[in-house]
Parts: structure tokens; C-alpha cells; sequence
């Protein structure tokens, strides 16, 4: 009898385990399905409503974001508010409950009728759809709306037209992102040593002074820096013509 208390039980926290882990077809294809084909139809209910402050955000990966709404609703009282990236009707997650986020997110409210969402420490995997949700105390008062605020969070990689020069040579080097950062600028550290310049890096003419690790950072952000890249400088054979004078 016990035994059987005790596996039902353990069968009853597998399923927490697997629905926290988004499987169980609770996922956010799923979601997208959902969302997609309530768009196609054109569903609108009246007094019901979610305005996200921006549909798309690009953020850079180790950073916070913000994601705003405001929502309306035709009568009674809130009584739950969330954020979502997995579903299946009728089932929404909570990022709170979400083990893929555990201590990175927070809900807050500043006015009425308002939620932000904030995620901090963001991960690469965490470019997704994010849905808002709200629950009334009146019968069919639930509603989340459409079609959520879309998050590509990219790290940084360093880009260099070639990665072996020989001095004299052209190297450019380029901060390279998967999505767009709206008026970021770039600065650029070699052996992890500031070096004060921004957007694209030129060395124009190179010397074996130029070779080492580059790596780069978004303005503001001088801590998240990119995996660095080596540059390796060859000795030209101009400036052994040219020193050679020199020995005699
Ligand atoms: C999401 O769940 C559906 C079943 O409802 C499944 O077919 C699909 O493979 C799942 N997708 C992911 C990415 O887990
Ligand atoms: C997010 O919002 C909070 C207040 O709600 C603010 O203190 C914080 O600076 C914001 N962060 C970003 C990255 O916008
Ligand atoms: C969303 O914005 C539109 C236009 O500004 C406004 O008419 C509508 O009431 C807003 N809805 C919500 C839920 O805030
Ligand atoms: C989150 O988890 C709590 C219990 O841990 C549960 O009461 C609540 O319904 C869950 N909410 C969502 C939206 O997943
Ligand atoms: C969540 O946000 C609220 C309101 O902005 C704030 O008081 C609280 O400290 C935050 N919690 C965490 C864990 O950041
Ligand atoms: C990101 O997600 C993919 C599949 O969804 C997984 O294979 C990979 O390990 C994840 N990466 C991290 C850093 O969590
Ligand atoms: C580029 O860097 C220099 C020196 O650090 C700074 O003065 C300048 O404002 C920066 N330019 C931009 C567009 O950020
Ligand atoms: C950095 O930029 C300045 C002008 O903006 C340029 O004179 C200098 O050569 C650059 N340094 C490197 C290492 O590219
Ligand atoms: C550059 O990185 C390589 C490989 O990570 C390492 O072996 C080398 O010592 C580094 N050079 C400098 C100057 O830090």
C-alpha cells in the first residue's frame, strides 16, 4: 500500500519535473501555433486587450531587459498576471515557475493596468516569444494577448577580415551581433586591455605590434565582452631590406 502511495506520488512529481521542463507538448511551438492561427481567424474579443510597449527587442547576451505591456478588460477584478513562453491550452507556465529561468526574472507594476517583465543574466537561449497573461475573478475572464513581444538576445563575436597577416598588411576588425542593438557603439580590448576605439577596428598598416587577442564590448557594457579572437603578425620581407642597411 505504501509502495503504492509512494509511486503514484513520484509519478505525480515526474510529471512537475517534465512539465517544468517544457515537455509534455507544453512549449512554445505550441504556443506559436496557438497564437498564430487565433491571428489568422482574426480573433478579437471585445474590452479585452494587451498592448506590448515593443514587438521586438534585441538584447545582448549577460544583460537585463525589460519587456512592458499595459492591458485592459471589460469588467471585474485581476486576480493572477504572468508572463509566459510555453503553453498548450489550457495550460500557460509562469516564468516564475519556469525552471529555465529560476532567479532571473521579476514581475513588477508600476502603474495600473501595467506589468513589466524583467529578465536579467540573459541567455542566447532565451530568444523566444514572451506572452503576457492576465486572469479575472469572472467567468471566462481570462486573456493573454497577441502577438507578444519577440526577444533575440545575441552575444558577441569578433570578426577579422583575416586572422594571419604578414606587417604591412590591412586588418580589419568587426564586433558582430545576430540581431541589431539600436545605437550601440563598440569598444575593443586586446589581451583584455582597453583600447579606445569603437565601431570597426582598423590596423592599416600592421605591425608585429598589432599581433595578440582581441576581443570586443558593447559601450556601457565594457564586462560582457566576446570570446577574443588571435591575430598572428608574419615579419615582412620589407622590413628585413630595410633594416639590413642598419648591420652595416
Ligand atoms: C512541442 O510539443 C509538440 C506536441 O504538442 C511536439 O510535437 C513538439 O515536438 C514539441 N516541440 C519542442 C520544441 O519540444
Ligand atoms: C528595467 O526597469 C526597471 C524599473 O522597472 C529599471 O530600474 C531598470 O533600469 C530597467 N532596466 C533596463 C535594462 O531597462
Ligand atoms: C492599445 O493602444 C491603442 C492605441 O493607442 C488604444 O486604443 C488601446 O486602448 C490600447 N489598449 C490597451 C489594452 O491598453
Ligand atoms: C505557478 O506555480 C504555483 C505553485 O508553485 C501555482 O500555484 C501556479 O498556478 C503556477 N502558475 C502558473 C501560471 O504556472
Ligand atoms: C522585483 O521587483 C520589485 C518591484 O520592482 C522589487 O521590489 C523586488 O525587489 C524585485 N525582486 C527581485 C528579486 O529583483
Ligand atoms: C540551448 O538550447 C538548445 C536546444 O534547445 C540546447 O541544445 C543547448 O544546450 C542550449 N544551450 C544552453 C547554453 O543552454
Ligand atoms: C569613440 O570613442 C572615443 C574615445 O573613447 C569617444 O570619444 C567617442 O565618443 C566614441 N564615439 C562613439 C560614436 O561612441
Ligand atoms: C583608433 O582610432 C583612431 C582614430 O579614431 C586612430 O587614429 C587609431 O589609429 C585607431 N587605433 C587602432 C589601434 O586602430
Ligand atoms: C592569446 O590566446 C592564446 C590562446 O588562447 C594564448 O595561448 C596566448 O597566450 C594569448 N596571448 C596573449 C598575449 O594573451
Amino acid at each position: 500500500m505504501s509502495v503504492t502511495m509512494s509511486l503514484s506520488v513520484l509519478g505525480f512529481l515526474l510529471v512537475l519535473v517534465a512539465v517544468a521542463l517544457g515537455q509534455d507538448g507544453i512549449n512554445q511551438s505550441t504556443c506559436v501555433a496557438e497564437d498564430a492561427a487565433s491571428l489568422a481567424k482574426g480573433i478579437v474579443t471585445p474590452g479585452w486587450g494587451v498592448n506590448y510597449s515593443t514587438q521586438s527587442i534585441c538584447a545582448l547576451k549577460g544583460s537585463t531587459v525589460n519587456l512592458s505591456c499595459s492591458y485592459m478588460y471589460p469588467s471585474g477584478t485581476v486576480t493572477s498576471t504572468f508572463w509566459f513562453t510555453k503553453c498548450k491550452w489550457p495550460t500557460y507556465i509562469s516564468l516564475l515557475n519556469d525552471s529555465d529561468y529560476t532567479g532571473r526574472v521579476n514581475y513588477s507594476s508600476n502603474q495600473m493596468n501595467t506589468n513589466t517583465l524583467t529578465i536579467t543574466d540573459l541567455r542566447v537561449n532565451d530568444s523566444a516569444i514572451y506572452w503576457f497573461r492576465f486572469l479575472t475573478d469572472q467567468t471566462e475572464g481570462k486573456y493573454y494577448g497577441k502577438p507578444g513581444v519577440t526577444l533575440s538576445v545575441t552575444g558577441l563575436q569578433v570578426k577579422m577580415s583575416a586572422t594571419t597577416v604578414t606587417e604591412g598588411d590591412r586588418v580589419t576588425l568587426t564586433c558582430i551581433t545576430t540581431c541589431n542593438l539600436p545605437g550601440s557603439t563598440y569598444i575593443w580590448y586586446k589581451n583584455r586591455q582597453l583600447i579606445n576605439n569603437n565601431t570597426s577596428l582598423y590596423l592599416n598598416p600592421v605591425s608585429s605590434m598589432d599581433a595578440g587577442n582581441y576581443s570586443c564590448a558593447v559601450n556601457g557594457f565594457n564586462d560582457l565582452r566576446s570570446p577574443e579572437k588571435t591575430l598572428t603578425v608574419l615579419y615582412g620581407p620589407k622590413e628585413h631590406l630595410s633594416i639590413s642597411p642598419f648591420l652595416w
